[in-house]
């Protein structure tokens, strides 16, 4: 699906940014946009030392940067979404450097992401798509919720927003109904037996809806607006891991797939041209769309709250409290 240009008064004038994940991919391409719109200071995330500085050197670098926002700041964390320990010390390094130095975070897009379809198991014995793309992201939202609440002022509403997946919409046949009070879906996951590489990452994106949805209906939107956004097919290196007899699934996926700046278009959407009304909501290259069948289904609302438990039961173990504000 093409996705439209920004309106043409979009500006991101002084307004401060985190995007996770963004040494590469539409991350990097975010925080580029992002800049060319006058944001300022961008904090990127990497894994890498070496890949992040080089993203930095980067960005700077860029033309219409240097032209349009010659002052802009870019600095560099770094956070392993696979293990705990590094989202608890990336969060709390970040909103202690924000006090530090008297400033509050505008807009935070979680990002980073992967999509493998073998069976790995993460430093904190969770399956590691779950881990890194539902886990942890729940957890670094509710860590960044009371900075970026902090952070509204009466000319901007703070926004967390969640990079999501149209995939959420595949039920790939299995999951049709909410599993029963006995059985803890999110641990069964981590089941290397029941593991289905071709429904998971469908299945993280749909978790991580689920969590945006619960969460967003405790927050007001006056306070910080938290939506969810896909930019659709798009190609980056996201499908390098995948094995190679997966390769023509992906090619037909991908066939149509837009450039990461392209994506980077419905990312700033979510963040700049979606408002209030975006409140729990999605949104697909650049437009509003309606929840996969089954998310909006009574099943799915069941599932969506016996999600919240199992998360929130998760999140307890590795910073005690952290569901007190939002429960
Ligand atoms: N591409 C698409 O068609 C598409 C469509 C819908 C949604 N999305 C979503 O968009 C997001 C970005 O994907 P992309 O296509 O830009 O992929 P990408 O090019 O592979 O970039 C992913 C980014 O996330 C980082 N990352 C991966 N694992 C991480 C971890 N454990 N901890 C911290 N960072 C990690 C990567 O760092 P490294 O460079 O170190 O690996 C990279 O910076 C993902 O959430 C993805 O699910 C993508």
């Amino acid at each position: 699906m093409p996705i439209p240009p920004l309106p043409p008064k979009t500006s991101l004038q002084g307004l401060s940014f985190l995007i996770t994940g963004s040494n590469a991919g539409l991350g990097y391409s975010t925080a580029l946009l992002a800049l060319q719109l006058g944001a300022s200071p961008v904090y990127i995330t990497a894994r890498n030392a070496s890949k992040g500085a080089k993203a930095v050197e980067s960005l700077l670098a860029d033309p219409v940067v240097k032209k349009k926002n010659p002052n802009a700041k870019v600095e560099i964390y770094d956070l392993d979404m696979a293990r705990w320990e590094s989202v608890l010390g990336f969060a709390d390094k970040f909103i202690k450097d924000r006090q530090a130095k008297g400033e509050g975070l505008d807009i935070a897009i979680l990002n980073a992401g992967i999509a493998n379809i073998t069976y790995e198991q993460a430093p904190t014995g969770n399956e590691m798509i779950v881990q890194v793309n539902h886990l942890s992201t729940a957890l670094l939202s509710l860590l960044l919720l009371p900075l970026l609440e902090k952070s509204t002022t009466p000319k901007h509403t703070a926004r967390l927003t969640i990079i999501s997946s149209g995939m959420h919409t595949q039920r790939w046949g299995k999951l049709t109904e909410c599993p029963p009070d006995n059985v803890n879906y999110l641990q069964q996951l981590n089941d290397k037996a029941l593991f289905d590489g071709l429904e998971r990452y469908g299945v993280s994106k749909m978790l991580i809806i689920f969590f945006v949805r619960q969460l967003a209906g405790r927050i007001s939107p006056d306070k910080v607006i938290i939506n969810n956004v896909c930019p659709g097919a798009i190609k980056t290196s996201i499908n390098d891991r995948m094995p190679l007899w997966s390769w023509p699934l992906v090619w037909w996926i991908m066939r149509n797939g837009g450039t990461p700046e392209d994506g980077a278009r419905a990312y700033i959407y979510g963040v700049a041209v979606a408002g209030k009304e975006s409140q729990g909501q999605w949104s697909q290259c650049s437009q509003p769309k309606q929840y996969g069948d089954f998310v909006l289904s009574k099943e799915g609302q069941k599932m969506q709250e016996k999600e919240w438990k199992e998360t929130m039961q998760v999140l307890e173990k590795v910073r005690p409290g952290i569901s007190t504000p939002v429960s």
